[in-house]
């Protein structure tokens, strides 16, 4: 989708289709839709008035224009009620539009920027907002179909309408934002949707490689070999049974190198979570591809980062392995040494996320960093405590949790905070090792993050964000298709950016 911001009489641009917008319960459209609405005659006044417009949100109405304007077609998108609008709604509007002149084939379609008139957000969170809701909408989920007459076709062109030239610079910073956003959330849930077979750990490596080259980062990453010396053992031990060899992947942007601040993005990349030894039931196991998607997520920012250019430095980790049953996997009781020098108990080999992501943070606290966010689809204990509504997540920080809560209203990824008793510390205490990889059923999602926060510094500012019942969608929403939904990237770069205005 090549995306265009212009400055003109929206009566006179030549596309397929012009969308404009209406909020709910509003009988006499007013700005641009009112200029369109005159223009046609009261074609969209007399439809709210027959009650086939409501202006709900994700309604949309087509109008063939009849050459009384340029545009062949008008697009009324509702926006919902005026008091629940909110820029996730600018995203569900701009999706809505998108995927209805999908439908119709549309090729060449312009829209004005929802939420810049009545709706009184500035111009450069709007149009970022419009362009992410167009481009994550976009995004097609069939790179596996071979038969592909009846597929989809993305949209051609987009442009972003504004008549007011003083606003057109803005604009055209928050569509560049936008674009950087979703393209990034679009390369993650493309890994994220791939099957295990070809999103091996080493193919996962590749696609960072490549992205740090075409971003601007720097890429290294550790073989086997690397991890054996350096002492990975927790990391190894979950990578044993599987012929995929485990890669540890160490990205770097450095975009403010007078500032001793560097933020550490750490994921969890397993590529296929079979549970291992302790093997999951067949039922869903299909879905555990997704279980790379923490490591999606941390790529998919970094290439965020580098290409916005943010002046702050972050250090981006992915923990990339597969967790297969075999003759060399690892078995329960088994006895690990980590790489910060705790050994753990190894009680449920499907358990397998925390403890990558123990010898990933260690290792991470030897690089520098000031604050590390470790990002997981850790636990099924999550998804009962949040369902798919938001991402859980724990922190040993007040203010670090401030800035996640403000990068999540930023991408519209919500994200909830769990507490961290000083009690459930003792969930994992171990008879034989100095901890065990499980703390029971009562407060999973906790105890799983609290395993990770035990390889951390206490004063290291750290946050565990877990994305287990987010980062799958089982139902088409505004903007998201079914599957991946690249869940962290849009999140994790808001917060990297939070940083870059800060330091
Ligand atoms: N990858 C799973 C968690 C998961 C569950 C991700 C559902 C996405 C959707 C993780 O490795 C796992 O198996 N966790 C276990 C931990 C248990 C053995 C303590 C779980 O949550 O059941
Ligand atoms: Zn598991
Ligand atoms: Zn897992």
């Amino acid at each position: 989708m090549d995306i265009q911001v212009l400055s003109k009489d929206i009566t006179k641009i030549t596309v397929d289709a012009l969308v404009v917008n209406l909020f709910e319960g509003i009988k006499k459209p007013s700005g641009a839709t009112g200029a369109v609405d005159k223009a046609l005659h009261g074609v969209i006044s007399d439809l709210i008035e027959s009650g086939e417009i409501e202006g709900k949100i994700k309604e949309t109405t087509i109008i063939h224009t009849k050459e009384m304007i340029e545009p062949k077609r008008i697009i009324v998108v509702g926006l919902g009620k005026e008091e629940d609008f909110s820029l996730e709604r600018i995203r569900q509007a701009a999706a809505s539009s998108i995927k209805a002149a999908k439908k119709v084939k549309i090729k060449k379609m312009a829209s004005i920027v929802h939420g810049i008139g009545t709706g009184g957000f500035d111009s450069s969170s709007a149009s970022r907002c419009v362009v992410e809701g167009a481009l994550l909408a976009d995004y097609l989920t069939h790179d596996y179909k071979t038969d592909r007459k009846d597929l989809q076709q993305p949209i051609e062109e987009f442009w972003l309408v504004e008549q007011s030239e003083d606003k057109i610079e803005s604009i055209t910073t928050g569509v560049e934002k936008g674009k950087v956003l979703a393209q990034a959330a679009n390369i993650a849930r493309k890994a994220v949707n791939a099957p295990s077979n070809a999103m091996t750990p080493s193919h996962l490596a590749d696609i960072s490689s490549s992205l740090a080259n075409e971003s601007g980062f720097s890429c290294e990453i550790l073989q086997q070999k690397e991890l054996e010396e350096l002492g990975m053992n927790a990391f190894l031990g979950v990578a044993k049974g599987s012929k995929e060899e485990p890669k540890l992947v160490i990205m770097k942007y450095e975009g403010n190198p007078e500032s001793k601040e560097k933020t550490c993005l750490v994921g969890k990349g397993m590529t296929f979570d079979s549970g291992g030894i302790s093997l999951k039931t067949a039922e869903g196991m299909e879905t555990m591809k997704d279980d790379m998607g923490g490591a999606a997520a941390v790529i998919g920012a970094m290439s965020a980062i580098a290409k916005l250019k943010l002046k702050t430095n972050v250090l981006g980790i992915a923990a990339l392995a597969e967790n297969m049953p075999s003759g060399t996997a690892q078995k329960p009781g088994d006895i690990v040494h980590s790489f910060q020098g705790k050994t753990i108990e190894i009680m449920n080999t499907d358990a397998e996320g925390r403890l990558i992501l123990a010898d990933a943070v260690a290792y991470a606290q030897t690089l520098g960093i000031t604050r590390i966010i470790d990002v997981a689809t850790l636990t099924g204990s999550v998804v009962v405590a949040l369902g798919h509504e938001a991402s859980g997540y724990i922190s040993n920080n007040d203010d670090f949790a401030e800035a996640l809560d403000k990068a999540s209203y930023d991408s519209g990824e919500r994200c909830w905070r769990l507490p961290i008793y000083s009690e459930y510390k003792e969930y994992l205490k171990s008879d034989f090792a100095d901890i065990k990889n499980i703390g029971g059923r009562p407060a999973g999602a906790i105890t799983g993050g609290l395993f990770i926060g035990s390889f951390v510094e206490n004063d290291l500012p750290w946050i565990h964000l877990d994305i287990a019942g987010t980062v799958w969608s089982t139902k088409e929403l505004p903007y998201y298709a079914k599957g991946a939904t690249g869940v962290g990237v849009r999140t994790l770069t808001h917060l990297a950016e939070y940083y870059s205005a800060q330091e």
